[in-house]
């Protein structure tokens, strides 16, 4: 046999990766309604409070969201929405939870750190037994992955690079830093998505040289997203495994993620982004 035969080139890698089987496993969420949503301060350069947003249409989108993951199989708690939190809807940002045990966020503006303590309270008071109050700034699955057994995280905006440490010791799954440097991508879940077990993907002007260098170290074959996708929140995607449901302006990542055999789902949350969120913002996994 030629030597080339044995080598997997990119076009051999994607076609392998097509034919993979995609399952889609249920899960189970925590949302937020976005009752009090609102642009009222500007933590990132998406906001603008001078910008009116439609209180109607935000609940309109946020709800259409939540049926689509019900009609998907999956599992939705809310937790109630707090006055003065407009932000409270982005329940990402509200813990992280793998093996059932609940890291709580501590955030890093003065205008969301009442939600730390809402959301740490919602798992105490719906059976959860191992809860961390955080030492270090971390903003939750804002910042933190899960791919597989090991934690991606973010830092440069938010999380504290200190509280990496800190997620490791509380998991016990490595956890391994990556560096955000575009202001417009300030959480990790906003310049990468994880796809299954052991596939993401992701922006990579988002990140630093060296952190890109990790990323093309672990992930080799990830799906790489040009700037128009990653302008329009296309990689704050959520994947059960076989449905990528993500902003439905991201038409290049969609069709990506088609070549792979995923089956994407555009979704509208126009409203959300312009607070600077929008579908994984919106949504907590809860692993037990
Ligand atoms: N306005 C919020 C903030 O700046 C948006 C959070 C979006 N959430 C996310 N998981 N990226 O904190």
């Amino acid at each position: 046999m030629p030597a080339t035969d044995t080598i997997p080139t990119p076009l051999a890698k994607a076609a392998a990766s097509a034919h993979r089987a995609r399952v889609a496993t249920p899960r189970r969420f925590l949302m937020c309604e976005p009752l009090h949503f609102d642009v009222t301060y500007s933590i990132n350069p998406w906001m603008d409070p001078g910008k009116p947003v439609d209180p109607g249409l935000a609940l309109a989108q946020w709800t259409a969201l939540r049926d689509l993951y019900r009609s998907l199989g999956h599992t939705v708690e809310v937790i109630e929405p707090a006055p003065g939190l407009p932000d409270m809807v982005f329940a990402a940002n509200g813990a992280t939870v793998l093996d059932g045990k609940v890291l709580g966020a501590r955030f890093r503006h003065v205008e969301r750190t009442a939600e730390g303590p809402a959301y740490l309270n919602w798992f105490a008071g719906n059976g959860y037994r191992e809860l961390h109050w955080p030492e270090h700034i971390n903003e939750g699955e804002g910042d933190y992955l899960v791919v597989g057994r090991r934690i991606l995280a973010g830092s440069g905006f938010r999380t504290d690079r200190r509280s990496h440490a800190e997620a490791q010791e509380f998991f016990g799954v490595p956890v391994i830093g990556l560096t955000l440097v575009d202001p417009r991508f300030y959480h990790l879940d906003t310049a990468l998505a994880v796809l299954s077990d052991d596939e993401v993907m992701y922006y990579p002007a988002a990140f630093s040289p060296g952190s890109r260098g990790v990323l093309r170290e672990l992930f080799p074959d990830a799906i790489l997203a040009d700037e128009e996708d990653a302008a329009v929140f296309g990689l704050n995607a959520l994947s059960d495994g076989r449905h990528v449901l993500l902003p439905a302006a991201a038409t290049g990542l969609r069709r990506k993620l088609g070549e792979r055999g995923f089956e994407p789902i555009g979704v509208d949350l126009t409203e959300l982004l312009y607070a600077g969120g929008s579908v994984k913002c919106c949504t907590l996994e809860l692993r037990s």
